[in-house]
């Protein structure tokens, strides 16, 4: 089930304080297992925990790792983005333990057109859980319904072999390689519209 508050307007208060004096995350939207948040300045430590890991970030960055630096830069695009556009790639949580998991969303793409780029960045030791397309499936909808985009763009690493297989899951078609300046490769490039949202959805 899926189910959010909206993010079109202000930018929602991200912590509550329960009476113990400990912060919890306010998320914007919910999964069945998953949180959507909004990334702040305080939140290097988990921006460090999933752009910091090899692992992660071996297919999104040019020679597959990112400095410090390069970590705190994505981190403040993500909160500059959000301020200009009210999307990013919104970080997201366990629900059950409100563990970090890794960030899901979008940015833009064509403005003109009224397409916005989705993507996902999943911690390590959350992989294979079908996070990824759990949280996917909703920020489509979201993309779709809530903001009325109408249709999402979505690349990948050639060699991302994992990656290819989500887009293809979620519904995503192949559209055509794409230079893509980070990793100065041609990424295999895909694009999904509302009526194909819609018409898959009601395939299922
Ligand atoms: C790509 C990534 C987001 C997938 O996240 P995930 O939560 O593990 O994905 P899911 O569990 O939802 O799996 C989606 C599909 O991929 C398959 N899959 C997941 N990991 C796999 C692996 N290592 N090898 C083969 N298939 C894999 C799953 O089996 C599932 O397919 P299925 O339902 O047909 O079995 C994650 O590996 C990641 O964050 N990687 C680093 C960042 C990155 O490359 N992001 C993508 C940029 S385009």
């Amino acid at each position: 089930m899926i189910s959010h508050s909206g993010l079109t307007g202000k930018k929602p208060d991200v912590f509550n304080t329960d009476w113990k004096g400990v912060a919890l995350r306010e998320f914007f939207m919910t999964t069945t297992r998953v949180g959507f948040s909004v990334w702040t300045d305080g939140d290097l430590p988990e921006a460090q925990e999933l752009w910091g890991n090899a692992a992660v970030t071996k297919y999104i960055s040019a020679n597959g790792n990112m400095t410090d630096e390069q970590i705190k830069q994505r981190l403040r695009r993500e909160i500059e983005t959000y301020t200009t556009y009210k999307i990013q790639y919104w970080p997201i949580y366990w629900l059950e333990n409100t563990e970090f998991i890794g960030c899901c969303g979008l940015r833009p793409y064509n403005n003109e057109k009224n397409i916005v780029e989705i993507g996902f960045h999943i911690r390590e030791k959350f992989w294979g859980k079908g996070i990824a397309y759990e949280a996917s499936y909703a920020v489509i909808g979201y993309a779709f319904a809530v903001l009325k985009r109408a249709a999402l763009f979505a690349g990948h690493n050639p060699n991302n072999i994992v990656s290819a297989h989500l887009l293809k899951k979620l519904g995503f078609s192949y559209t055509h390689d794409e230079f893509y300046q980070p990793t100065g490769l041609l990424h295999p490039s895909y694009l999904m519209t509302k009526q194909q949202f819609e018409e898959q959805k009601h395939s299922l």
